[in-house]
């Protein structure tokens, strides 16, 4: 792979009367003077390699059905670069609309109405109500006091799961949101042997895996000893930001090819052609500019520790290490169990709502990094006046 050497980081690309003229839900769900770090969208231009391929199909009107096998095709091949990983087997995957899709569609393969779902909060909210959605039930295994995988939770929850001999899943965010945690081998390894032992199915959700910090590794769960029998469901949609071009993939392990085939076809009806191609070309060409982006990452997250160690002290943060969203521990800050309510109000900063995650969710926050190092400064300005602590902050962000 290339060095982030070659490429500028996107990162600091665009300025924030640029971003302001987006429509997306990142910049119109509030008030113009309200600085937006919520949803996982980021603050980047799409790699070159990504914006041409879209713009020769628009010039083409290439904007029909998507087919082919192209994109598992290019995740093989990135699986292979980047996680010297060779178990992406094209005819065991399925393209589907997006990630959360794809996970609904896998329950449904190895759960029945009724069944247990095993969540491990605080974690991603979507789990939580698609899982309800489809009439399962979630069962917690709440992180343990590191934010890492309890493998004591863990075992509690597939007991509870399996009780009576209802069929159960466990639903794993790798790496985590909203913790940034990269699970380690040892670790996956051990929810391989106990979903092994108590016959609980795992789908891994791997849409942040390409964006994997300096420091720590990622490990595929299908690449784990005793993980044959899962799914795992990825997309360039994280790590590109391509979440408006809708497209991901589904991965079976060797002993869940058959279940996979029965998806039904309406499964994969919501694809669309631009996501498809955009999402390959990601994978692909723009490995550079993933790179690139790596490296504004792990700078923002050691500014902003460096930022709320000098403003906001009494705000715990553990630097994650994976992906761009990072989970505050505000509890000390008198803000009760809700402090983005806070924040937005008094601040005018947007952060994600913590209670929403589950367990462990109240008094916390969700913070997206993936902006410029201005904006970073800015919002946590915003953060410390909204806890009363103005004086000494740093200063605003440029919009030029
Ligand atoms: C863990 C996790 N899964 C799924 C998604 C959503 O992906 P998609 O838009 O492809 O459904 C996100 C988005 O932030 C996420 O963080």
């Amino acid at each position: 792979m290339s060095s982030s050497h070659e490429h500028p980081d996107p990162l600091r690309a665009l300025s924030l009367d640029r971003l302001r003229r987006r429509t997306s839900a990142k910049w119109r769900t509030y008030p113009p003077d309200v600085l937006p770090l919520w949803v996982a969208e980021m603050d980047v231009p799409l790699p070159e390699p990504v914006a041409r391929v879209l713009t020769e199909a628009v010039a083409l009107g290439d904007t029909g059905y998507a087919t082919g096998a192209g994109y598992a095709e290019a995740l093989a091949w990135f699986a292979r670069e980047r996680w010297q990983w060779d178990g992406v087997a094209v005819d065991r995957t399925a393209v589907v609309a997006d990630v959360m899709r794809g996970v609904v569609e896998v329950l449904r393969l190895v759960t029945g109405p009724g069944d247990a779902v095993v969540l491990t909060p605080p974690v991603y909210p979507p789990f939580h109500a698609f899982v309800a959605h489809e009439g399962r039930r979630v069962v917690a295994a709440p992180l343990d006091g590191a934010g890492r995988l309890d493998a004591g939770a863990l075992e509690a929850a597939f007991r509870e799961a399996v009780a009576g001999g209802r069929r159960a899943a466990l639903l794993l965010s790798s790496p985590h949101n909203p913790t940034g945690t990269v699970h380690t081998r040892p670790e996956l390894t051990a929810v391989a042997e106990l979903a092994r032992r108590y016959g609980v199915r795992v789908v891994a959700d791997e849409v942040h895996a390409p964006l994997v910090l300096p420091g720590a590794g990622f490990v595929p769960y299908l690449s784990v000893q005793g993980a044959e029998d899962a799914f795992s469901v990825v997309s360039a949609s994280k790590a590109w930001n391509l979440a408006g071009l809708k497209a991901a993939l589904v991965v079976a392990g060797p002993e869940a090819a058959g279940e996979l085939r029965r998806t039904p076809s309406e499964a994969s009806h919501g694809p669309s052609h631009l996501g498809v191609l955009a999402h390959t070309a990601a994978l692909r060409h723009a490995g550079d500019w993933l790179d690139a982006l790596l490296g504004g990452l792990d700078a923002n997250r050691r500014l902003l520790g460096d930022l709320l160690a000098r403003h906001l002290p009494e705000v715990g943060y553990r630097r994650p290490e994976g992906g761009y969203l990072v989970w505050l521990d505000c509890r000390a800050a008198g803000l009760g169990d809700d402090p983005a309510a806070a924040f937005l109000e008094r601040g005018r900063v947007a952060l994600t709502s913590g209670p929403p995650f589950g367990a462990g969710g109240a008094g916390h926050v969700r913070l997206n990094l993936a902006t410029s190092p201005d904006v970073l400064r800015e919002a946590v300005r915003r953060m410390a006046r909204t806890v009363g602590r103005e004086r000494g902050a740093p200063s605003g962000a440029q919009s030029g």
